[in-house]
């Protein structure tokens, strides 16, 4: 069979560029190895995390109600009850890209594909092996979890993002390897059910590509409310044991302890999925197994395009995966998209507090020769943050000092995640400090907080 465009993968990259070749008129087909469609991001990523973390935040709630005044007697938690609803969740989503693709006449194959160039892609599904051909192909595969050398994960003890959204009670302690984005959000999740949570990370501060200033806020949050962190730290000699898990970690000040727990996650980062996809039967360039792209998505095999975390030089995140794609369609369809701005794509972390940032950190602005000028301002002065009862966190802009243009926003506060779209709506249109500080924010709401933040840039600030 012969197609316009062939979709290799059905995450939010590949099942959303297939709605997008459909809504433009092109034959199209999607191409997954899993039973249903999806992706990581849909069935053991973005998806069932924030589930869990909507329901933390809810118990969090009943846990701090009589703060409140909300009296209730012996709150529990069902947490079987709270898998099995993130698990409808997802299941309810996974019947919505089947929609989808019904809707715009995508043929769905099922299979693990591989190319076999000249834009041959071969799979074998039920029917055994089948070939299609395709004038395009977006290759969209992904990415798993990557393991330190000589572990495995299993469902009880040494866990991934997947094997931890499964387990079928709280545990008593875990351990987390990793402070990027995967870790401090289990981190944040477990804690708030009750489990007494030990983070490793092996760089000096947590999230680590997050402003400096962000990193310290989370730790002081974290550390104050119980979660213990260690960076700069080294495991090493972990173990399987009969009550859990037992590495051996070397401290930032040199001294070496044992820790044990219930439970150990494993978040040290993602591998691109592109063994075995068949980059041998083409001049695909690689670079440590992340596909070489121009900004049309184009990779160095004529008609073959890649996005998502596949790609070499942009963030792991669903949403790029998406955007990706819209520029890869809207070039097979002959449009003229414009590239994707890497200085643009917001970055969201769902901890308590959020974060939310786009564009240049401080230190990565002053790094490329901007003379920057920093505002800031603390949530402890906006009253939306008084009313929800989440003082913690600031948002915190820098900007060229001459023209005022904004190079980066960096928000860590309640819902910091959602507050990050005004900022990112700016910037994308160039509005700049000045545009900012004219622009009318509602109150009381926790956004008036980044308008504030740009007026603190000349001094301005209200409130505080
Ligand atoms: P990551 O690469 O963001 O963070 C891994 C962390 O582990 C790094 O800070 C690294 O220094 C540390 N590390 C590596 N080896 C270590 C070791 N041996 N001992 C201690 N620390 C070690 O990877 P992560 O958190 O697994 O996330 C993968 C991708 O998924 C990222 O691109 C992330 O942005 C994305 N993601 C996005 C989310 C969101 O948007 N809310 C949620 C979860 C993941």
């Amino acid at each position: 069979m012969s197609y316009d465009v062939i979709v290799i993968g059905s995450g939010p990259g590949g099942y959303s560029a297939a709605v997008r070749a459909g809504q433009y008129g092109l034959k199209t087909a999607i191409i997954e190895k899993d039973p249903k469609l999806g992706g990581c991001c849909l069935h053991v990523g973005c998806i069932p995390t924030k589930a869990l973390l909507h329901t933390a935040e809810i118990w969090q709630h009943f846990v701090h109600g009589p703060e409140e005044g909300i009296l209730c007697e012996n709150p529990r938690l069902d947490y079987p009850k709270v898998i099995d609803r993130k698990q409808k969740i997802v299941d309810k989503h996974a019947k919505g890209v089947e929609f989808l693709m019904k809707k715009q006449k995508v043929d769905v194959f099922r299979g693990y594909a591989r190319l076999l160039g000249k834009g041959k892609v071969e799979f074998s599904g039920e029917k055994g092996k089948q070939v299609v051909e395709g004038r395009n192909i977006i290759v969209a595969t992904g990415s798993e979890a990557r393991m330190l050398p000589g572990l495995q994960p299993d469902p009880d003890v040494i866990l991934t993002n997947i094997e931890i959204l499964n387990l079928r009670s709280v545990p008593k302690t875990l351990i987390v390897i990793g402070a990027g984005a995967v870790g401090v959000e289990f981190a944040s999740i477990f804690h708030r059910f009750g489990t007494k949570v030990t983070i490793l990370e092996m760089l000096p501060r947590l999230v680590p590509v997050e402003d400096e200033d962000v990193s310290k806020e989370l730790e002081r949050f974290f550390r104050k409310t119980g979660i213990r962190c260690e960076t700069g730290a080294k495991a090493e000699n972990i173990e399987k044991t009969a009550a859990g898990a037992k590495l051996s970690v070397t401290l930032a000040s040199g001294k070496t302890e044992t820790l044990e727990a219930e439970k150990l996650l494993v978040a040290v980062g993602r591998k691109p999925n592109t063994d075995g996809i068949g980059l041998e039967n083409t001049r695909i360039a690689t670079d440590r197994g992340f596909i070489k792209v121009n900004g049309m998505q184009q990779t160095t095999e004529p008609g073959v395009y890649a996005i998502g975390d596949i790609v070499a030089g942009t963030p792991q995140l669903a949403h790029v995966a998406t955007a990706e794609g819209m520029v890869a369609v809207a070039h097979i369809a002959g449009k003229s998209p414009v590239p994707i701005h890497k200085n643009r794509i917001p970055g969201v972390t769902y901890t308590e507090p959020g974060i939310g940032s786009a564009g240049l950190t401080e230190a990565q602005a002053k790094a490329q020769g901007y003379k920057v000028k920093i505002g800031k301002f603390p949530f402890a002065a906006n009253s939306k943050a008084s009313i929800v009862g989440m003082h913690d966190g600031f948002v915190k802009v820098v900007v060229e000092e001459k023209f005022g243009e904004i190079l980066g926003v960096h928000i860590i506060g309640y819902h910091a995640y959602e507050l990050i779209a005004e900022a990112v709506a700016a910037m994308e249109s160039e509005s700049t400090a000045d545009t900012m500080m004219r622009t009318i924010h509602a109150h009381p709401t926790l956004y008036e907080a980044v308008g504030e933040a740009f007026n603190a840039v000349y001094g301005l600030a209200i409130n505080a």
